[in-house]
Order: structure tokens, then sequence, then C-alpha cells
């Protein structure tokens, strides 16, 4: 009897040597953001709780995705330029970033994972503001965290996660389909059962477990967004299978874009060709804004 690729998860987590957790400060703010009225001494008080996380913070405010004509220098400052909307945005980068710090255990390259989950968030949330219907917020938080299983997964298991990269640039896998054949399960899964632990909401566990299904009309809109986001972004270059920029360079996915657009419409994202006019601006962003946390 073959076994399902959730019971497999299951199974590969109970291996891990230590359960990945995310810092007490960013999960209270990924609920926070849940609640209809935001307490901005709150958000102050949890970000002044957790100095590292601070740090990241004044970090990544003073990037160019923020564009402030200030240097600014302590989390209060940054909390009246930008408002709590924005400062929730920061503090979910920044636990991403956190996750990802620890890149010597990981065969991925960190900064092409940051780079793509970066990228599905702006793109998402960009998408999201020529809808009527789906949350500019949790698209870019979804964005940053569809992934998240595959950080933990290539860190956690490592050996096979090089042949996951191995078998994927041999094959023109992507990296889902290769885990498949490497662990019987992949990060979808994986992530989604963090996800659960970590009590993140029902919208972004989703998002995490389903964001490669095969029938993106059965997923939920913000899955779905996350899901033509994440081809968008593998087709600009953002991919996170190659050690080097220069491997990566050149690879071509053959995604569909009229079709991805028809998808969109269906979602009701409307101006498309504003949306096509916007992306190269998009990835600029995005590649400046990881050079200048990474460089
Ligand atoms: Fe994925
Ligand atoms: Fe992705």
């Amino acid at each position: 009897m073959s076994v399902s690729p959730l019971a497999t998860a299951q199974t590969i987590m109970k291996t891990f040597k230590v359960l990945p957790t995310v810092p007490a400060a960013a999960s209270r703010a990924i609920q926070l953001l849940n609640e209809s009225d935001v307490d901005m001494g709150e958000v102050a008080d949890i970000l002044l709780s957790d100095q590292v996380m601070a740090a990241r913070v004044i970090r990544i405010v003073n990037s160019p995705l923020y564009k402030l004509l200030q240097e600014i220098d302590s989390v209060r400052q940054a909390l009246i330029y930008l408002g709590p909307q924005r400062v929730f945005e920061i503090i979910l980068t920044s636990c991403f970033l956190e996750l990802t710090d620890s890149q010597s255990r990981s065969p991925l390259n960190m900064q092409h994972c940051w780079e793509h989950a970066f990228g599905v968030g702006l793109v998402a949330k960009k998408l999201a503001s020529f809808s009527d219907t789906i949350p500019l917020d949790q698209a870019y938080i979804a964005g940053i965290l569809h992934d998240i299983g595959e950080v933990i997964l290539s860190q956690q298991r490592r050996d096979e996660f090089t042949r996951v990269l191995v078998l994927a640039r041999e094959r023109e896998l992507d990296l889902h389909q290769a885990e498949m054949e490497v662990f019987g399960t992949s990060h979808a899964e994986v992530g989604g059962l963090l996800a659960e632990q970590w009590r993140f909401p029902e919208v972004y566990i989703d998002v995490i477990k389903h964001h490669h299904g095969h029938q993106p009309e059965t997923m939920s809109p913000l899955t779905h967004l996350i899901h033509i986001s994440d081809q968008i972004c593998l087709n600009v270059g953002f991919c996170c299978k190659y050690e080097s920029a220069e491997q990566r360079e050149g690879e071509v996915y053959g995604v569909d874009m009229l079709e991805l657009e028809r998808q969109l419409a269906g979602l009701g994202v409307k101006r498309l060709s504003d949306f096509r006019s916007s992306l190269a601006e998009l990835v600029q962003q995005v590649k400046q804004t990881v050079d200048s946390i990474y460089g």
C-alpha cells in the first residue's frame, strides 16, 4: 500500500533534530494581523522586546523597498513613518530572514530563496492591488511564507535535499516534483504541518499546503493568487534550484503567461496591462532590496 505524501511528511518531521520555531514576536504579530483593531502600542512592545528582530526591522526599513527620504534608526520612528501595516509586513519579512540566516545548514542558496519568497510576496501584492477581493497584506504575507517548508526541509535533511537539487537540474524538474521523487512528499506538506504547529491563521496554512495543486480552479482565491505569482517569479528568474547566479541565468520555464492572465481575470484581477508594465520595476526592486539586506 502506498503511503500518502502527508503521512510521509509526518514521519519526516519526527526525524527533525530540533523542531524549528518562529520567533515569538513574529508569531504574535501574525495573530495580531488577523484582529480588526491593531494596537500600535502592542506592536511597538513586541518589536522592542526582541533586539535581533528590532535590528532587522531597521535594516529592512532602510532598504530600497521603502524609499524613505531619511535614515530611520529606531523602531518607534519606523512605526511613526510607516504605520502598523507596513511594520507587520516587516516583522514577517524578518521572520523569514531569521530562518534563512542559518544558511550554512542548507544546500539551497538562501539569497535565491529569499529573492523568490520576496518576489512572490511583492508580485502577489501588486496583483491584489488590481482586484477588489484579495487583501493586499494577506497577499504579501502569503507570498513570503509560501515556501517556508522548503527552507526547513533543506536544513533538516541536507543530504537528501542535495539529491533533490541535482535531480531538479538534471531532469529539469521543479523542486516540488524532485522532492516528491526523493522524499515521497514535498515542502508543501512539511510546511503546512509546521504552519499548523506555529498556529498560523488558516488562510496561510492553506496557501503553504496547496500552492502546488494541479487544479487551480479548486484553490482558495489567495492560494490561487500565490500559485500564479509563484510561476511569474520563476519566469523572471527568481528560482532556488541553482547554487550561483550564473547557473541560474538563462533558465527558461516556459510559463504560459496567457493562460496565467486568463486565470487572473477569473480571480477578478483587472488592469493586467498595468501589471505587465510594472513587472520590470518590481523585479529591480526585489534585487536591490535583497542585495541591500545580504550585501
Ligand atoms: Fe513551493
Ligand atoms: Fe515558490
